[in-house]
């Protein structure tokens, strides 16, 4: 009897014990965050098909490359982009146009630039010229110039190099209509086979327009009085920097060195191939700049974005405050032209606000999304303190994960992310704090096998800047891309995914002990409505 009622006991207690250990499992390691919504796919709904984003700009229909001619006038954003209007396949390119008031919600416009007998319309610039100094409109009225590349197919057909020229066109009209200016080009072709993407800006110190545009393997810098006369000043690059494709869509600004009175120049350069992580990538170099020529001691290569998915990007022109606004095409084009999306191809990256900083010693620029995204989220579920035991995981089902904003500091300690849905598609991101290792792995994240390089390799990066006791981390999920900014935008990276059903499912891992703080997962609100 003894015996038995100690065994009784005995059990009883363990399965006491049992069921409590189970008990504290489960509310510690799988959460369950209920949503008012699940996310609607549907090829019949404006901005529901597949893969569509829900929060990034993409066109309504057809191709989408490069953002051009991003100027800011009078509480409109404008921005137009490499665009053919007859197929989801890069074609005879034009200029899109879409404006906003927010940077958040966009309107579609009329096509602003068609090819003409020049040629096509590549990527460039716009400004607003408000002196008038280029007399193509009035000091009452002044124009909106694009300054953009002319690619002239019977010139390549006819197997010679100088394919490219500078074009202008301006609008009077605030960018609905546009006329091309008649003495185009306005800057020639030299005999080279690249020749392309003006960037150009208002210079404040020397009081002239100043263009930089990429020439093959190097920048070169011009300066005018009026938009149309264009005198050759520099070059900059043939020996610095990364070089493993041709030089594209060059930017130049200055920025403030945060926490101190410091001036930089920073120089943007898309490169094709030769990017780390494979295909399209865009490098910086920080450095000084006097109207004329860049120079600049730094040896590394710098990179915008780690991920495979950000390139050609540039920013904003007569910004009315001093912050300056990127956005990059989320796109490479390794793949660009075989995503499976059905009746348009690629998005813009969110636009993100660009600073410099000083790391060790190390000029570092930092990108993160814009302020006013925020209004955007809706918090879903947050929490300030969750212990992860080495080896064990907490596991969150939420149905809204691909449109949503994550975000958290973590120990500079090992940790893995896992996302995925009950197809099995799964994308896994590692950060390892001995190896200061990024790796975002997108192998089994859907559908991939479109092109044979899109999920081929794993995506690792050093991260040797990641000295902080604590990191943050801010993860965007789209439809199909995710955005990741860690400590404020030190690093981020943008990639492409297509999930074959939205992920609903995200484990947060590690074999180390770990703590998340403030966690915060957000549903993000959708920007599409007819
Ligand atoms: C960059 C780029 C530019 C060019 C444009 C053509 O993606 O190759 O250099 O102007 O695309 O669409």
């Amino acid at each position: 009897m003894t015996y038995k009622w100690n065994k009784i006991v005995k059990v009883s207690a363990l399965q006491l014990i049992l069921l409590l250990f189970s008990c504290k499992k489960e509310s510690e390691t799988a959460i369950t965050i209920p949503t008012s919504e699940k996310i609607s796919v549907d090829s019949t709904v404006y901005y529901k098909e597949p893969f569509r984003p829900q929060f990034h700009f993409s066109p309504e229909k057809h191709w989408m490359n490069d953002p051009n001619g991003m100027v800011y006038y009078k509480g409109i954003y404008h921005l137009f982009y490499q665009y053919y209007p007859n197929d989801i396949v890069w074609g005879p390119m034009h200029w899109g146009h879409a404006t906003s008031t927010d940077l958040i919600h966009w309107k579609h416009k009329k096509i602003a630039l068609f090819p003409d007998k020049l040629g096509l319309i590549f990527s460039g610039s716009a400004v607003i010229d408000i002196n008038n100094t280029s007399g193509l409109g009035t000091k009452e009225n002044p124009p909106m110039v694009a300054i953009f590349t002319y690619h002239n197919m019977d010139i390549e057909k006819a197997g010679k190099i100088n394919t490219q020229s500078q074009g202008l066109a301006y609008s009077l009209d605030e960018g609905e209509t546009w006329k091309k200016y008649d003495g185009n080009p306005i800057i020639k072709n030299p005999e080279l086979k690249d020749f392309r993407d003006p960037k150009v800006f208002w210079n404040e110190t020397t009081k002239e327009w100043d263009l930089v545009l990429v020439a093959g393997d190097r920048a070169q810098f011009y300066t005018s009085k009026n938009l149309t006369d264009w005198k050759l000043q520099s070059e900059f690059g043939k020996n610095t920097g990364a070089h493993g494709g041709v030089w594209e869509c060059p930017d130049i600004f200055k920025l403030k060195v945060e926490g101190s009175k410091e001036e930089k120049w920073v120089l943007l350069i898309s490169i094709n191939p030769g990017a780390p992580n494979g295909g399209s990538g865009t490098q910086y170099f920080i450095g000084d700049y006097d109207g004329k020529t860049f120079k600049t001691n730094q040896k590394d290569i710098k990179w915008i974005d780690y991920g495979t998915d950000n390139y050609a990007g540039v920013t904003y022109n007569n910004t009315p405050d001093s912050k300056r606004i990127f956005i990059g095409w989320m796109s490479n084009w390794l793949y660009a032209r075989n995503t499976p999306t059905k009746n348009w191809r690629s998005a813009m990256t969110l636009p993100r606000e660009i600073s410099l900083s000083k790391i060790n010693g190390d000029y570092t620029l930092k990108s993160t999304p814009i302020e006013q995204f925020k209004q955007q989220l809706v918090t879903e579920y947050s929490k300030d303190l969750i212990s992860i035991k080495k080896g064990t995981k907490i596991d969150f089902t939420y149905d809204y994960l691909n449109q949503s904003s994550i975000r958290f500091n973590s120990k500079n300690q090992n940790l893995k992310l896992v996302f995925s849905n009950d197809l099995n598609d799964s994308l896994v991101i590692d950060y390892y704090s001995k190896q200061k290792i990024f790796s975002i792995d997108r192998k089994h994240s859907g559908f991939v096998d479109f092109e044979k390089t899109f999920a081929k390799d794993i995506h690792k990066t050093s991260v040797s800047n990641l000295v902080s006791v604590a990191i943050d981390y801010q993860i965007i999920l789209d439809w199909s891309s995710i955005e990741i900014f860690i400590n404020g935008g030190v690093y981020s990276f943008t990639e492409q995914l297509f999930p074959k059903k939205p992920y609903t499912k995200l484990s947060i891992q590690s074999d180390e002990n770990q703590e998340i703080t403030n966690l915060t997962i957000n549903k993000i609100k959708g920007i599409w409505q007819k």
